[in-house]
Formats: structure tokens, sequence, C-alpha cells
């Protein structure tokens, strides 16, 4: 068949070898390869790398991460109770289902300026305000909080800057209300009224506390101290799963399904636990004389005689299962502390109280704290008799 058909490619393949064509082959060989080579140094550049804080500079985490999914396998029973958690649940992108506060454009009025703010669902989900004739408007792409106390939003303004809005919406009140921190008129309102405005190393920041993997654009070789940092959400891992943690578990996950023999249990000694807890909840140098400190946990725990006096044996998982939120029931941090201090000769805490010494311990001696935050009531771990510095 092909015998008959005239060899129309005879003539073009001559042509083609002319001197002309032979430099266009050239010039295109070249192209494509100056090509090939941009697109490899945009690639290198436009990689999202991860990043972790190390002595208060980010740099790379080259930690070989398995995911949640891995930990199913083998873990079923903590994964489960883990991803219903407040941690799992504390951050989301808006694209993925939308907001999980009602957008219902309900006012917030800041009574010393007259400004009129609130959330909209459409077009899209936007925080908006207007004052006088003259309103702003902006869309909201990240949700955090998992809504059990609050639910804050950033907008991306650009690269470097993001808007940590005005509006919060509170699990107490069931309302939406000012943000902690922006109740008040504020300086940065005049040119930024839609909320406070985080440059990059502020915005790296909170990423950082409500994901389990962080990865940026604009990392150098050596350290940065973020504000260079591109955060890129949409690869990194949102929410504080196993290896926020953990570290990274992808040998564990090899080694275990390659069934080596099983390493002895390491536990956290309290201390450690403290660091780990901490890098989120707040292990800074508050002075002592501090009056609240109820949001720096691990430190309030680390200057309490009961913390100091037991030899490592109190930390953050006596009172706490780090896989579920915290009990509600009071009952069961009462039991806690009775069975340090029931007075018996084997238990831990010497001293018995003199003024209740079956039930009610937690009320006098972890005060409430409503002054932290709006509308909402934390818990001074500062363990301590009530008035009396911890010791
Ligand atoms: C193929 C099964 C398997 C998978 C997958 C697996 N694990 Fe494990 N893991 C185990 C076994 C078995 C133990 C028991 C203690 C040991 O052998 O270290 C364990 C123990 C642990 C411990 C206790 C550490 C210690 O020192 O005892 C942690 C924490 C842990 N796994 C986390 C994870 C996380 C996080 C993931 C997911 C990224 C994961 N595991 C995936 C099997 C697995
Ligand atoms: C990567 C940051 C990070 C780490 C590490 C971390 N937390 Fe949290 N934790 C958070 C955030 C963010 C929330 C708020 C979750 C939300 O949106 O409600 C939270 C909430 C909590 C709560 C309240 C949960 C509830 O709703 O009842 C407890 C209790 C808690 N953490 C204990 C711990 C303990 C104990 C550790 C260490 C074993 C720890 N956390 C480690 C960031 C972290
Ligand atoms: C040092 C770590 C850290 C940084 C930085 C951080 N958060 Fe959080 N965030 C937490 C922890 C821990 C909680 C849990 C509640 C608590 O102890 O205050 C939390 C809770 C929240 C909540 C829910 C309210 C609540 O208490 O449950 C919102 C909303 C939130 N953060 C938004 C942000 C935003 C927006 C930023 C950046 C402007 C940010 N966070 C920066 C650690 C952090
Ligand atoms: C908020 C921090 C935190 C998160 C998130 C977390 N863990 Fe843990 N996990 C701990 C701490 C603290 C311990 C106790 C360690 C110790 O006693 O030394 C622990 C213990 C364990 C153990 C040992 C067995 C046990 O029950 O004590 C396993 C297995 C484990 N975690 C797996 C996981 C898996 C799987 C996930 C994700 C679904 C996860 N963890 C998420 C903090 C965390
Ligand atoms: C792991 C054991 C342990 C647990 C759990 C514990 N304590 Fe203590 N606590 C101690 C020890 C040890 C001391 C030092 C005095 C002593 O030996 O009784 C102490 C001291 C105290 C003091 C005296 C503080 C001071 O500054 O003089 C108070 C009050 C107290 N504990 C209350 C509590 C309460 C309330 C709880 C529960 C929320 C609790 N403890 C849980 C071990 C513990
Ligand atoms: C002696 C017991 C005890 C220890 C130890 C303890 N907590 Fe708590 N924690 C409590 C109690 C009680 C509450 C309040 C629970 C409630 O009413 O819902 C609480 C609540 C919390 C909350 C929710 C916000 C709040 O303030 O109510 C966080 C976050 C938290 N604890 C973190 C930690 C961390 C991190 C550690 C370790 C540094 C730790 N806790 C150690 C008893 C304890
Ligand atoms: C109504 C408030 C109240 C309740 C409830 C309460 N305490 Fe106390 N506790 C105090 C006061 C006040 C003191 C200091 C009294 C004194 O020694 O003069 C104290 C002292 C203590 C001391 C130090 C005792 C010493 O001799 O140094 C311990 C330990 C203690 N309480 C533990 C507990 C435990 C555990 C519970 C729960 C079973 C509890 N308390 C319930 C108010 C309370």
């Amino acid at each position: 068949m092909q015998s008959t058909l005239p060899n129309a490619s005879a003539p073009k393949a001559r042509r083609r070898s002319g001197p002309a064509a032979r430099v266009r082959q050239v010039v295109l060989g070249l192209v494509l390869i100056g090509a090939l080579f941009g697109y490899f140094v945009w690639h290198m550049i436009n990689t999202p790398r991860a990043v972790k804080l190390v002595a208060g500079q980010w740099v790379e985490d080259t930690g070989a991460y398995a995911g949640v999914a891995a930990c199913r396998e083998c873990h079923r029973e903590i994964v489960e109770k883990q991803q219903a958690s407040s941690h799992a649940n504390t951050l989301r992108a808006l694209k993925d289902g939308g907001p999980r506060a009602p957008f219902d454009s309900t006012e917030v009025i800041d009574p010393l300026t007259g400004a009129r703010y609130r959330m909209d669902a459409q077009p899209e989900p936007s925080i908006a305000m207007t004052l006088g004739g003259q309103g702003a408007k902006l869309p909201v792409e990240f949700e955090f909080g998992s809504g059990k106390i609050a639910r804050g939003y950033l907008s991306r303004l650009d690269d470097f800057r993001w808007l940590d809005g005005r509006l919060n919406h509170y699990a107490g009140t069931n309302q939406w209300d000012f943000t902690s921190g922006q109740e008040k008129p504020n300086k940065f309102l005049e040119t930024s009224p839609l909320g406070r405005t985080h440059e990059g190393a502020g915005a790296v920041r909170c990423f950082a506390c409500h994901t389990t993997v962080l990865k940026v654009n604009g990392l150098g070789d050596g350290p940065s101290n973020g504000a260079k940092l591109k955060v890129r959400p949409d690869k990194s891992v949102l929410g504080i799963h196993c290896e926020s943690c953990h570290g990274p578990q992808l040998d564990h996950v090899k080694e275990r399904r390659a069934v080596k023999p099983v390493k002895p249990r390491v536990r956290l000694t309290a201390d450690e636990m403290n660091a780990v807890c901490g890098r989120c909840h707040g292990l800074t140098n508050v002075s002592p004389e501090h009056p609240v400190i109820s949001r720096f946990q691990p430190w309030g725990l680390s200057v309490s005689r009961c913390y100091n006096a037991s030899e490592g044996k109190l930390s953050c998982a006596t009172c706490h299962d780090p896989h579920e939120d915290a009990k509600s029931d009071i009952t069961h941090y009462n039991l806690k502390c009775i069975s340090c201090h029931s007075g018996k000769p084997e238990s831990i805490g010497k001293t018995i109280c003199r003024v209740n010494r079956t039930s009610g311990c937690v009320g006098c001696h972890m005060a409430n704290d409503s002054t932290s935050m709006l509308h909402t009531t934390l818990t001074d771990h500062r363990i301590r008799i009530p008035g009396k510095e911890a010791r």
C-alpha cells in the first residue's frame, strides 16, 4: 500500500538539511535548553520548602513526614479520637467547604468611632466595614480555631502580608465580636480599618502554631527571620496532627512495616513534655509577678510547687490525654489532685488541705481567668494557694 503513495516527505527532508535550517535547528535547541534551565531555576525557587523555628530563626525542616493516614494503619483508636479533637480542627481553608461560623452579616459597631463591621457570605466569605459613606471589604481565606473558644480569619493582602480580621466568632456568646486585642480603636485601624496587618514574620508564626507541616517559598540557604517568606498554606498540612508533637515519623512507619524488633518505649519527662506543648502553648519567661498567665500553661505549671516538688511525676499528660480535648468534668481533675494529696503515706504530696480534702480542688487552686480573651474563661495552670505566689 505504502509504495503506491507519493513520497511527500522526501523533498521536505531535503529542504530541512539546508544551512539556514541548520541554524534554525540550533537556535531552537538553544531556546529549548534555555527554557528548560529557566523552568528548573523557577521550579527551585518556587518549590515550597518545609520550615521550623529553631532559636528564633526559620530553618528548613528536612524531616520525613508520613501523614495521619499512615498512622491509622496501626494506631486506629488514637487516630480516631485525635482527629475529632480541637487540635486537628484548628485551621481550614475556606475554599474547602466554607466557614463553619455563621457569616450572617450581623453588625458589630465600634462604640467609639461608629464603624460598623460584618461578615458577609456573598459573593464570597468576606469581612466588611462601613463608616459614614465609606466602606471596605476583603475576602477571607482561612478560618482559625476549632470553634471551641473562638474563630478568627486571615485574608492574604500580598505575598508577605496578611490581614487578621477585626471580627471573631465566640463560642461563649455564639456571637460576633471584636478579636481579642483589637477590641479598642487602635492606630493601625486608621490605615487598615478591617483589622491588624501581619507582615511575613508574624503571619508565618500564626500558621506555624496551627499546622503540622508548614511550607513556604523564599527560604534561602541560611536561617531566615521570616520577613521574606511567603507562606504556602496550599502546600502545608493544616491543623495539629500526630507529627506536630511526635515529629516526623516516616522512618518509624517503615521500620514497623518491616516488623523490626520493637524498641523499648521512651517516655517524655515532664520537662520535655512542657517543651513539646510549650512550642505553641507558650513556655515563655513571664514574670512570676504577672497577674495573668493562663495562656501560658507550660510556664504556669513549671513554677508550681506541685510540679517542682514531685520529681517529674506531674506533666500535662497527668491531667490531659494529649490526643483528646480537655475533659469538662472537673471531678476528673480533682481526683488527680487527691491522688497526690490523699494524706496516705505513699502519696507524693505530703500535705493535705485544711479547707477541703475531698472536693473543689481546682476551683480554689487553679483560678478561672476571664481577662485574657474576650468572652472566654481560661484556667490558670499555676497551682497555688489562692492569693499566694507559687514557690
Ligand atoms: C506498621 C504499624 C505502624 C505504623 C504505620 C505506625 N506505627 Fe507507631 N507504633 C507501632 C508499634 C508496633 C508501636 C509500639 C512501640 C514500638 O514498637 O515502638 C508504635 C509506637 C508508637 C509511638 C510510641 C513511641 C515509643 O517510643 O514507644 C508513637 C508516638 C507512635 N507509634 C506514633 C506513630 C505515628 C505518629 C504514626 C504515623 C505517622 C505511626 N506511629 C505509625 C506501629 C506503627
Ligand atoms: C503545634 C502547636 C501545638 C502544640 C505542639 C500543642 N498544642 Fe495544644 N493547642 C494548640 C492550638 C492551636 C489549640 C486551639 C485549638 C482550637 O482551635 O480550639 C490547642 C488547644 C489545646 C487544648 C484545649 C483543647 C480543647 O478544646 O479542649 C489542650 C488541653 C491542649 N491544647 C493541650 C496540649 C498539650 C497537652 C500539648 C502537648 C502534649 C499540646 N497541646 C501541644 C496548639 C498546640
Ligand atoms: C505561639 C503559637 C501561636 C501563635 C503564633 C498563634 N497561635 Fe492561635 N492559638 C495558639 C494556641 C495554643 C491556642 C489555644 C488557646 C490558647 O491557649 O490561647 C490558639 C488559639 C487560637 C484561636 C482560637 C481561639 C481559641 O483560643 O481557641 C484562634 C482564632 C487563633 N488562635 C488564631 C491565631 C491567629 C490569627 C494567629 C496569628 C495572628 C495566631 N493564632 C497565632 C497558638 C498560637
Ligand atoms: C498534642 C500533642 C500530640 C499529638 C497531636 C499526638 N500525640 Fe501521641 N502522644 C503525645 C504525648 C505527650 C504522649 C505521651 C508520651 C509519653 O508519655 O512519653 C503521646 C503518646 C502516644 C503513643 C504512645 C501510646 C500512648 O497511648 O501513650 C502513641 C502510639 C501515639 N502517641 C500516637 C499518636 C498518633 C497516631 C497521633 C495522631 C493521630 C498522635 N499521637 C498525636 C502527644 C501527642
Ligand atoms: C504528682 C503529684 C501532685 C499532683 C497531681 C498535685 N500535686 Fe499539689 N503538690 C504536690 C507536692 C509534692 C507538693 C509540695 C508539698 C507537699 O509535699 O504536699 C504540692 C503542693 C501543693 C500546694 C501548696 C502550694 C504552695 O505553693 O505551697 C497546693 C495548694 C497544691 N499542691 C494543690 C494541688 C491541687 C489543687 C492539685 C490538683 C489540681 C494538685 N496539687 C495536684 C504534688 C502534686
Ligand atoms: C493538675 C491538672 C492539670 C495539668 C497538670 C494540666 N492541666 Fe490543662 N487544664 C486543667 C483543667 C482543670 C482545665 C480546665 C478544664 C475545663 O474546665 O474544661 C485545663 C484546661 C486546659 C486548656 C484549655 C484552656 C483553659 O485554660 O481552660 C489547655 C489549653 C490546657 N489545659 C493545656 C495544658 C497544658 C499544655 C498542660 C501542660 C503544661 C496542662 N494543661 C496541664 C488541668 C490541668
Ligand atoms: C474553698 C477553697 C478550697 C478548696 C475547695 C480546696 N482548697 Fe486547698 N487550700 C485552700 C486554702 C485557702 C489553703 C491555705 C489554707 C491554710 O493552709 O491556711 C489551702 C491549702 C492547700 C494545700 C497546702 C496545705 C499545706 O499545709 O501547705 C494543699 C496541698 C491543698 N490545699 C490541696 C487541695 C486539694 C487536693 C483540694 C481538693 C481535694 C483542695 N485543696 C480543696 C483552699 C481550698
